[in-house]
């Protein structure tokens, strides 16, 4: 559970776990909000285009935005909501995690969503595949990097692993918010 909960407030991990599905350059990471057991994460993710030809050899591909914008609404333990802003339209996509076992987590993931172009009407099924890509790629992740990795370098956007610890340590119990930033 832990190890799955950093993973979803790792930051940066999009553009090195995800790099190959959504191109992602760089993450600019802007405002963290802490209310215990309740925080709000904002960032924005450019991503390098794709060409013509790869488009029209897989059209989902027009889907993809040139910059992704975020706002992750974190409920510690058990609920992520990535907001999501294209200019097709805006996602939901919740990220529901239920505890089986010491070492076993499920996830669920339900997506909600606005068009604001009927292209994101015809595509409404290739949204959940990049959902089910993601959740699979994170998946295969998890026991890569987060268990043994001595940590080196505090990074500015790290602060929402922090959040992750800091309430692990001491759930149920709420301690004071002072991660804001
Ligand atoms: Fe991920």
């Amino acid at each position: 559970m832990l190890t799955m909960l950093l993973n979803m407030h790792d930051y940066n991990h999009q553009n090195g776990t995800h790099r190959e599905l959504f191109r992602i350059t760089e993450v600019q990471f802007h405002q963290f909000i802490d209310q215990g057991h309740l925080s709000h994460a904002f960032y924005e993710m450019p991503t390098a285009p794709y060409s013509l030809i790869e488009k029209i050899k897989k059209p989902d591909l027009f889907l993809l935005p040139t910059t992704l914008k975020a706002h992750l609404e974190n409920h510690f333990p058990s609920l992520v909501i990535f907001h999501g802003e294209t200019d097709l339209g805006k996602v939901a996509q919740c990220h529901i995690f239920v505890p089986e076992a010491e070492n076993l987590t499920r996830t669920y993931i339900l997506m909600f969503g606005i068009p604001k172009h009927p292209m994101f009407k015809i595509f409404g099924n290739t949204f959940l595949n990049f959902a089910k890509v993601v959740v699979d790629q994170d998946a295969d992740i998890l026991g890569k990097i987060y268990p043994n990795s001595p940590q080196k370098v505090k990074l500015n956007n790290e602060v929402g692993m922090d959040w992750v610890k800091r309430n692990f340590a001491s759930f149920p119990k709420v301690v004071e918010p002072s991660l804001s930033k």
